[in-house]
């Protein structure tokens, strides 16, 4: 690596599915295409059906999906290409270990009560989940930690897409990675 290189920046989107990680990532990689700052984004949906194809949903096995997108994205970090990442990660513990592991990690927590996205429900995964069609669900039958101390904080329930994608490009900006 170049020593004049600048580390990249990893913006990490945690909460419950249906918070509206995946849209904020989408839009804020826009933003980002919009002021040609360099990124990739890994989205939880893509990688469980290609890097991490196989893993279920046991605290083993999305302890390995997180920890694995916080590999690739310290790779890419090393090389000044920004990382923008939608998973779950339900467990502050292994949050903590991507707090280590990447010198550029912000930590968002997509914040947004259970029963507002019981009632989003986008895939008409939690239906299938409180019918007990499918084990281990996030806020149903499988833990979410919230983080205890999240660089920024976006509660998708109360804000716009365009306000919590401002609050995110705000922190970059004032914290100088853009
Ligand atoms: S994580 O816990 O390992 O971070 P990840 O974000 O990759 O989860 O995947 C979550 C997505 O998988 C959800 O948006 C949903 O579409 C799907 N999914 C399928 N089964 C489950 C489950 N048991 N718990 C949570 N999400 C599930």
């Amino acid at each position: 690596m170049n020593s004049s290189q600048k580390t990249g920046f990893t913006c990490w989107l945690t909460g419950l599915s249906g918070a509206g990680k995946s849209t904020l990532a989408t839009a804020l990689s826009d933003a980002l295409v919009g002021q040609q700052v360099a990124h990739e984004l890994l989205d939880g949906d893509v990688v469980r059906t290609n890097l991490s194809k196989g893993l279920g949903f046991s605290r083993e096995d999305r302890d390995t999906n997180v920890l694995r997108v916080g590999f690739v994205c310290s790779l890419l970090n090393k090389h000044s290409i920004n990382t923008i990442v939608a998973l779950i990660s339900p467990y502050e513990e292994t949050r903590a270990k991507l707090r280590a592991m990447l010198p550029g990690f912000i930590e968002i927590y997509v914040n947004c009560p259970l029963d507002v996205c019981i009632e989003r429900d986008p895939k008409g995964l939690y239906r299938r989940a409180i019918a007990g069609e499918i084990p281990e669900f996030t806020g149903i039958s499988s833990p979410y930690e919230p983080p205890n101390s999240p660089e920024i904080i976006v509660s998708t329930h109360q804000e716009t897409v365009e306000e919590s994608v401002d609050k995110i490009l705000n922190y970059l900006s004032t914290h100088c990675f853009l």
